[in-house]
């Protein structure tokens, strides 16, 4: 039976971190949709949501068995309602694991049709987040090292604007 899972978050914008992990989830599971939440909660968002959907479909397009699309609600109810089965989330560092666990056990309290899984991306892009790419980017340091070259560009159209 095949096991799909799903890699949620904003991706505001995709990181080079998110495309590692995404690869890595690629190699475990039979399909794995990147989704990405277009209620943001307390997240004022750089990007709409379809220009994140956008920019992660562009980066990612070479992994065949990838989808990414945008979703409105809880997590778990978009995974039950398209038979994905994991949620696979990153840990990146120690001080992840106290959201990232309050996250999994409310979602484990909300389903019990969903596990969470937790990958590590390489060690290179373990102090990457979207935002502080977003702050380096506007105060006109380099991001070629965290961002694919056409989130770059967007990030710059973004910044010039
Ligand atoms: N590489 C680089 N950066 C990474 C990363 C990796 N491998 N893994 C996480 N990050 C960064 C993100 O860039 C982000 O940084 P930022 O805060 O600077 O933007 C941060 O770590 C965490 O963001 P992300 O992974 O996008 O998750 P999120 O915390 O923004 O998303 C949701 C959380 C959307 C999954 C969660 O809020 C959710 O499920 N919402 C839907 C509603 C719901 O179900 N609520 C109940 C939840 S129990």
């Amino acid at each position: 039976m095949p096991v799909n899972a799903m890699y949620p978050g904003t991706f505001d914008p995709i990181t080079l971190g998110h495309e590692d992990l995404v690869r890595r989830a690629a190699n475990l599971f039979d399909k794995v949709i990147v989704a990405i939440a277009a209620n943001t909660g307390s997240k004022v968002p750089m990007f709409s949501v379809d220009e994140r959907v956008a920019m992660a479909r562009d980066a990612l397009a070479e992994i065949d068995n990838v989808e990414v699309t945008r979703y409105n609600g809880l997590t778990v109810d978009f995974a039950e309602k398209n038979d994905l089965r994991v949620i696979v989330r990153g840990l990146r560092a120690v001080s992840d694991f106290e959201y990232e666990f309050q996250l999994a056990n409310m979602n484990r309290h909300l389903t019990k049709k969903v596990e969470t899984a937790f990958l590590t991306p390489t060690e290179k892009y373990n102090f990457i987040s979207s935002s502080l790419v977003r702050e380096v980017a506007e105060l006109g340091g380099d991001i070629r090292e965290f961002v694919s070259p056409s989130v770059r560009e967007a990030l710059m159209e973004r910044i010039r604007a």
